[in-house]
């Protein structure tokens, strides 16, 4: 993809399924990666798969949610790096058992969930601005969406739709905000994807039959495949995209 090498490019939420796969391609797209996650050694583990294929990366251990953390954790990235010109804020947290409809939803859960993916996003892209801002002067933002936060194609998960939701909306208003500073700001859409937690909450073949019944590819997407979505969205093949959503879902909003 061109305009990727040479890039410094921070991905929440890196130690594991989507973010990892998609700071490992954006490493072996020729980036330097801040490894932004809450799992201290999953993050490590991620810089160590980049670095034995020759790539440059950086752990940071912070969650999403806590400002002094993030602000930190990009001051790390400059300190290493020189600068930052790629934010993927893709970190997020799902809970199909406490997750309910409206009548029944805990406060705390509410909470917690629009707290780590709504506003954990919105802090990570505040600082990440800030901060290309302030060295690589224009850059892009890819956040990871939802088809939930569209649809109601997950029942009774009220507080992870609406926070996704939230996110649509928080894209959609920063693209118009930033595209005067030369900062692309989209929305990449995966659906039903085989990360290692999906994979456990599916293994039961008839959870999993039902799953791919709503989705026209009849499968469930492997996380290199949203990477490579990602990557194209941070790269300037994606120079004329602001604002926008790319669904990777197999055709499940299609219907
Ligand atoms: N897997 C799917 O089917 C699917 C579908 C639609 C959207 N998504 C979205 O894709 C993104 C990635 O999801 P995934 O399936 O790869 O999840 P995952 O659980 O496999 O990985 C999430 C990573 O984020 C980290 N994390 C969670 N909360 C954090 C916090 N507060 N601070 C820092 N790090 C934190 C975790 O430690 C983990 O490494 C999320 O935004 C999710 O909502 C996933």
């Amino acid at each position: 993809m061109r305009g990727l090498m040479g890039k410094t490019a921070v991905v929440t939420g890196s130690g594991a399924g989507i973010g990892q796969a998609a700071a490992i391609r954006l490493a072996e797209e020729g980036c330097r990666l801040g490894i932004f996650d809450w799992n201290a050694d999953s993050a490590a583990a991620t810089v160590e798969t980049i670095r034995a294929a020759g790539g440059e990366a950086i752990a940071v251990k912070l969650d999403v949610r806590e400002e002094a953390q993030v602000e930190a954790g990009y001051k790390r990235v400059l300190e290493a790096f020189g600068k930052v010109d790629i934010v993927c804020s893709n970190a997020a947290i799902f809970s199909g058992a406490r997750d309910r409809a409206v009548d029944e939803l805990p406060k705390d859960v509410w909470d917690e969930m629009v707290g780590v993916n709504l506003t954990g996003m919105y802090l990570t892209c505040k600082h990440g601005i800030r901060a290309i801002k302030a060295t690589a002067g224009k850059g892009a933002v890819v956040l990871t969406g939802s088809p939930t936060g569209m649809s109601g194609c997950t029942p009774a998960n009220v507080a992870y739709g609406s926070s996704k939701g939230g996110v649509h909306a928080l894209s959609r208003v920063m693209a118009v905000d930033h595209a005067k500073d030369g900062i692309r700001v989209n929305v990449v859409v995966p659906g039903f994807t085989l990360t290692q937690i999906v994979r456990e909450l599916v293994a039961d073949p008839k959870v999993y039959e039902w799953q791919i019944n709503q989705i026209p590819l009849r499968r469930g997407a492997e996380p290199h495949e949203v990477a490579g979505a990602i990557a194209f969205m941070a790269s300037d093949d994606a120079s004329y995209m602001t604002g926008s959503f790319m669904f990777v879902d197999g055709g499940l909003t299609a219907i």
